[in-house]
C-alpha cells in the first residue's frame, strides 16, 4: 500500500454525479424503496453526528458509536449530541423509524456492517502533530469486530482529518486486527469531510466536491453507493492525494482569512475601508477568486508581483504594520527559486539546458524572472548553460528588461538560441520552464536516458523518461486528467 507515489491514471476517475455503475455495495432497500447500506459511524461529535443523521436521511441504516455514554443516550433519544441546526429533526425522525441506532460497543457494531466510517477526533500533539490515538483505538475495535463479520468485503472510510502516514498506520492496524487483507476482503478509503459547523447539513447535501481516496477498485465501487441522489462532482484518487486535498483546503481557508485581515490592517493604516476593497477584490472571479495562480510549478516573478509585494512590505515596515503572511510570501518564493537551483545542481551537471527563460511563455519580459536567477546561480557554479526561448531575441531587449537581464547574466546573448536540438545536445540536465506550443509530443525529442529533467510546467509526454522529475510531483499525467465536472 502506498498513500502517495506514482500516479495511476486508472485511479483518477471524475464523475459528474453519483449515477455510475456499482459493484453491489448496496445491500437492500428501505421502506421507501431506496437502496441502503448498513453503516457504522464511529465518533458522535460534530462530523459523526451529522453523518449519522444525513446518511439515515439518504436511506442508509446507521449505527452511531461513541465511547461517551451521554452522546449515545442522546442519539437514542433522537437528540443531537452537538449543536447543529436541523440535526435534531433528522435524528428524531430516523431513530423513530428505526434507521438510526447507537451504542458504545464498537466491536459488536463492526460484526454487522457493510461500511465503517471513522469520525473520531484527531487533535494536536504538543508539538503540533496529529495525535492518532483515537483513530488507532477505533481501528483495533473495528478490526476485531470484522473478524466476525460474514460479509466478504467491508470498507472502512476515514472522515477524520489525518495525514497520509496516519492512513498507512490505520490500514496496518485494521489488517492486523481483522485478519483481512486490503483490496481482498478489506476496503479502505480516505473520504475527507468538508462540512462547516452551523451549515453542516446544507453542506452535506450540496457538497462542493465528494472525494474518495483508495487503492483498489472494489473500495471505489462501494463508495459509489454512499450518496444516492446527491448530484455533486465526485473524484476518485489515491489515499494520499485525498488526505492532502483536505489539508490544502483548510490551509487555504486559513490563508484566505489571514490575507483578508492583513489587507484590512494595511487599509486601516491608510484610512481606507477594507470591506469595500475586499468586496471589489472578490468580484473578480477570473483572476482572484478562481483557479488561476493555484497550480504548483514555477515560482512567481515578472515585472509586477515581486515589485508590488515589496512596495506593500516597505510601507508596512514604515508604518509599523505587521504582515507576516505577506512577508513570508516573498521569503517562500525566494526559497523556491533557491531550492530549484539546488535540486538541479545535486547531480553536478556540467551542462544544463533551460527551456524558457522569461517568467512565462509568450513574452520576452525577463524582469525578475525566477529562471534568470537560477541561470545566474548555475553559471556561478561553473555550469555550462544553454537556453532555448521561443520569444526571446536578446538584441531586441531594451530598458529595464535589458538591464535586469544583463546585470544578472552579462553574456546572455551567447547562451540563448532558437535551435532546440542544439540547446538540448549534450545536456546533463534540462529545466523545462515553458510549455512549447509546437511540441505536442516530447517523445519525438531525443534525450539521453541519463539526462535529468526538471519539469516546472507539467510537460506532456515526458513522464516515462528515467530522469524525469516534476518540480512538485512525480508524474504529469494526473494533473492533465483532473477536470472537475
Ligand atoms: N468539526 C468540523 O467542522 C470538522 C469538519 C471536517 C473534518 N473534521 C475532522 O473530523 C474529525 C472529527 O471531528 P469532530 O469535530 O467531529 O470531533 P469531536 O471531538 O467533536 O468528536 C469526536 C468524537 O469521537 C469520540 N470517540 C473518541 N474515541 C472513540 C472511540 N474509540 N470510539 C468511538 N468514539 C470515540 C469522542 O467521544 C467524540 O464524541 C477530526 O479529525 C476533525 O479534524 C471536523
Amino acid at each position: 500500500m502506498g498513500t502517495g507515489g506514482p500516479f495511476r491514471p486508472d485511479m483518477t476517475i471524475v464523475l459528474a454525479g453519483m449515477r455510475r455503475p456499482t459493484l453491489g455495495g448496496v445491500v437492500g432497500e428501505n421502506k421507501g424503496g431506496k437502496s441502503f447500506m448498513r453503516i457504522g459511524v464511529y465518533g458522535l461529535g460534530y462530523v459523526g453526528a451529522v453523518t449519522v443523521g444525513c446518511m439515515a436521511e439518504l436511506g442508509h441504516k446507521v449505527i452511531g458509536v461513541d465511547v461517551a455514554d451521554h452522546k449515545v443516550e442522546l442519539v437514542l433519544a433522537g437528540e443531537a449530541p452537538v449543536v447543529e441546526p436541523g440535526l435534531n429533526e433528522f435524528l428524531a425522525r430516523h431513530v423513530a423509524d428505526g434507521q438510526i441506532t447507537a451504542t458504545t460497543d464498537g466491536k459488536s457494531t463492526a460484526t454487522d456492517v457493510d461500511v465503517v466510517m471513522l469520525a473520531v477526533g484527531t487533535p494536536s500533539t504538543p508539538s503540533g502533530g496529529i495525535d492518532p490515538q483515537y483513530l488507532m483505538a477505533v481501528a483495533g475495535q473495528v478490526g476485531a469486530g470484522l473478524r466476525d463479520n460474514p460479509r466478504p468485503f467491508v470498507t472502512v472510510m476515514s472522515r477524520s482529518t489525518s495525514l497520509p502516514e496516519v492512513h498507512e498506520a490505520l490500514i496496518a492496524e485494521l489488517e492486523s486486527a481483522s485478519g483481512r487483507k486490503l483490496g481482498e476482503s478489506l476496503g479502505y478509503a480516505c473520504h475527507p469531510e468538508f462540512l462547516r459547523e452551523t451549515t453542516a447539513i446544507a453542506d452535506f447535501f450540496d457538497p462542493p466536491v465528494i472525494v474518495f481516496g483508495a487503492d483498489d477498485p472494489q473500495t471505489f465501487m462501494q463508495c459509489r453507493d454512499l450518496y444516492p441522489g446527491i448530484d455533486a462532482p465526485t473524484v476518485e484518487v489515491g489515499i494520499g492525494e485525498a488526505a492532502m486535498v483536505k489539508y490544502a483546503a483548510n490551509c487555504f481557508h486559513a490563508l484566505k482569512v489571514t490575507f483578508a485581515n492583513e489587507m484590512g490592517e494595511l487599509c486601516r493604516t491608510f484610512g481606507i475601508d477594507s470591506r469595500s476593497v475586499m468586496e471589489i477584490f472578490c468580484q473578480d472571479d477570473k483572476l482572484n477568486i478562481s483557479s488561476k495562480y493555484l497550480r504548483p510549478g514555477n515560482p512567481f516573478g515578472g515585472s509586477c508581483l515581486p515589485k508590488d509585494l515589496r512596495a506593500i512590505l516597505d510601507v508596512a515596515r514604515d508604518k509599523a504594520v505587521t504582515v507576516p503572511m505577506l512577508s513570508g510570501t516573498l521569503l517562500s518564493n525566494q526559497h523556491q527559486i533557491d531550492s530549484l537551483a539546488e535540486r538541479v545542481l545535486t547531480d553536478r551537471p556540467a551542462r544544463v539546458a533551460v527551456i524558457g527563460l522569461s517568467f512565462k511563455e509568450g513574452t520576452d519580459d525577463l524582469r525578475e524572472a525566477p529562471m534568470v536567477a537560477v541561470v545566474e546561480r548555475l553559471l556561478g557554479k561553473g555550469v555550462d548553460v544553454a537556453i532555448f526561448d521561443a520569444e526571446l531575441a536578446v538584441e531586441d531587449l531594451t530598458g529595464a528588461n535589458k538591464s535586469f537581464a544583463m546585470t544578472a547574466v552579462p553574456h546572455l546573448a551567447d547562451l540563448v538560441s532558437r535551435d532546440l536540438t542544439g540547446v538540448l545536445e549534450g545536456a546533463d540536465a534540462v529545466i523545462i520552464n515553458h510549455r512549447l506550443a509546437d511540441i505536442t509530443d516530447w517523445t519525438d525529442i531525443t534525450l539521453d536516458s541519463d539526462t535529468q529533467i526538471m519539469d516546472l510546467v507539467s510537460t506532456p509526454g515526458l513522464a516515462n523518461h528515467p530522469g524525469y522529475q516534476g518540480i512538485y510531483w512525480h508524474r504529469t499525467d494526473r494533473a492533465e486528467h483532473i477536470t472537475l465536472a
